[in-house]
């Protein structure tokens, strides 16, 4: 009998895919993502330590600004301003945060590493058009930080084989991308060299089909298992660490 069933759902697969559905449910491809996503979003959610000190699920108003707040609570609760780190922010546009870690770590062996196109998205996103939030470089007076231009598809592999990061060196990951691609690609890209301890920071978490999905993706598929440290804005922005 469950052979049969087996075979019959085989055959119906088969049918279905002659059909070519895409031709006329193409349409249903992106809401049934989203869907599925705020779903897991959901799960995702409910299954967090509600001990966390910096959580303010939830909220009715956004205040963006509230993610200094967060890297704050980091560095409080991490003790993490005289730690030497190895920061890398993906998506620095115009280094708002990125300076903000320079100016608030003070270990002078302490690596600062910001990568982007700085020619803008490299895709479209939500309302976002494709070339939208480009930026000059940034310039910084201060010797550790360095900027990588380029797609982080073309940057970050020849940035790994020639930067020797010790594993012993807390490594801080600061994902603010947006898109589920870049995400995704950075956090494939590092996953094997997650250590125990690194923190993983995002800036549009909640986003279902975007940062969210490239993260549930990438846990899923690397067993990596995190705690969550803080969210402000409704999980917006969300730090993790890895345990
Ligand atoms: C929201 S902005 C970053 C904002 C910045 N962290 C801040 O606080 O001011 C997102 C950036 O990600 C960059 N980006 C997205 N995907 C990328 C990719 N695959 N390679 C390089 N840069 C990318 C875009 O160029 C854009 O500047």
């Amino acid at each position: 009998m469950k052979k049969k069933i087996i075979r019959t759902i085989g055959f119906l697969k088969g049918l279905i895919l002659v059909f070519k559905p895409h031709l006329f449910l193409n349409w249903l491809r992106h809401p049934a993502l989203l869907f599925s996503n705020t779903i897991s979003l959901s799960k995702w959610i409910s299954n967090q330590d509600k001990g966390v000190l910096l959580n303010d699920f939830y909220s009715p108003l956004r205040d963006y600004d509230k993610r200094y707040q967060l890297y704050d609570h980091l560095i409080t609760t991490l003790d993490l301003s005289n730690e030497k780190v190895n920061y890398l922010e993906f998506g620095v546009c115009g280094a708002y945060s990125f300076n903000w870690w320079v100016q608030n770590n003070k270990n002078s062996e302490s690596k600062f590493y910001g990568f982007d196109t700085f020619e803008g998205l490299p895709e479209n996103w939500g309302t976002f058009k494709k070339g939208d939030m480009s930026a000059e470089v940034p310039e910084s007076d201060d010797a550790r930080a360095k900027f990588i231009k380029g797609l982080f598809q073309d940057s970050l592999p020849p940035f790994l084989s020639h930067t020797p990061m010790e594993a012993t060196t807390r490594k801080i990951i600061h994902l603010d991308a947006d898109l589920f691609t870049s995400t995704l690609f950075v956090l494939t890209s590092l996953g094997s060299s997650l250590k125990k301890g690194d923190i993983l920071i995002f800036d549009e978490f909640n986003v279902p089909n975007h940062e969210f999905f490239a993260f549930k993706i990438f846990s899923d598929s690397f067993y990596v298992k995190t705690r969550l440290l803080g969210a402000v804005n409704n999980y917006f922005q969300v730090a993790l660490i890895v345990e």
